[in-house]
């Protein structure tokens, strides 16, 4: 079962990442530019990540200024975005080994990227901006090799590691702490609207390039190995595998 994000104190993340800024960047002169101005000259976690996502999403026609505005916007009309992006900064931290310091993930994992990008679009999706929406998963899908359908509706606290080719499509329901491995996709069965995306409950597991296909629910706490195809419901707490994905294992 994931471990809960939510055991860490908000309040000390932002210091620990400007304290990772200034150690990277004494010992990394190449990146000192790119960590004082993205980091070390933002005021806290969501003026820093205005900075990060605007800087890759832009294009010459809509530029990072732009974006940038739009973005800190949200941010002022939505403080609880803040509260997102570090449930899921800490799942990355307890969930992916290969996370030493808040840092690395916070500047340079294109998954949490993806996912703080995701947030921006949903929140202009549901206020009618839908076309801003779409451009930006246009750009995420783009530049961060993610494609996550601005309606989808994703809790906190969940890490998409490695990310390359996640696809999650519209109508889509991830709950709090979820993990996603690359290459998985959250996809429909048919050609046609309504409700036809998978329901990913709490704390559960899909890993490398497994296929959840259909409005089906994969229970809390499941797992889905990689490479398999779910098109029914799993129970909450199984393993399951295979093409047709069946139980292999019980409570993890
Ligand atoms: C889901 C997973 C964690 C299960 O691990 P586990 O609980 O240790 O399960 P086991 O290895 O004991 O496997 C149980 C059974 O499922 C089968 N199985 C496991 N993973 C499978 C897969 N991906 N596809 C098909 N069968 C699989 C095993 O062969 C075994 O079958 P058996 O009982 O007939 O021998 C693991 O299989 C998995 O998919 N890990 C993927 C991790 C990943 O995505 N890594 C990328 C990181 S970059």
């Amino acid at each position: 079962m994931t471990k809960h994000a939510h055991s860490v104190p908000l309040k000390t993340i932002w210091p620990s990442v400007c304290a990772e800024a200034q150690f990277v960047k004494a010992k990394e002169p190449t990146l000192a530019a790119f960590l004082q101005n993205s980091v070390l000259d933002a005021e806290n976690v969501l003026s820093s990540l205005g900075r990060i996502l605007s800087t890759k999403l832009a294009t010459a026609e809509v530029p990072a200024k732009s974006l940038l505005g739009i973005f800190m916007s949200i941010y002022q009309a939505s403080p609880d975005l803040e509260q997102s992006a570090q449930y899921d900064l800490v799942s990355i931290m307890q969930n992916d080994p290969a996370a030493h310091d808040f840092i690395t993930p916070f500047v340079f994992f294109k998954g949490y990227h993806a996912l703080q990008t995701h947030r921006l679009s949903n929140w202009l999706w549901q206020r009618g901006r839908k076309h801003l929406a779409l451009h930006l998963q246009n750009r995420m899908s783009e530049q961060l090799g993610v494609d996550i359908h601005p309606a989808a509706t994703i809790g906190h606290g969940v890490m998409l590691d490695h990310a390359t080719g996640i696809t999650i499509g519209e109508t889509s329901v991830i709950e709090h702490d979820v993990l996603i491995w690359h290459g998985v996709t959250l996809g429909s069965k048919t050609l046609t609207g309504g409700d036809r995306h998978p329901k990913i409950r709490q704390g559960a597991h899909l890993y490398a390039g497994c296929s959840v296909l259909g409005p089906v629910e994969v229970g809390a706490g499941a797992r889905v190995a990689a490479g398999s195809i779910v098109m029914d419901n799993i129970p909450q707490g199984v393993t399951v595998a295979g093409i047709p994905a069946k139980i292999v294992g019980g409570e993890n």
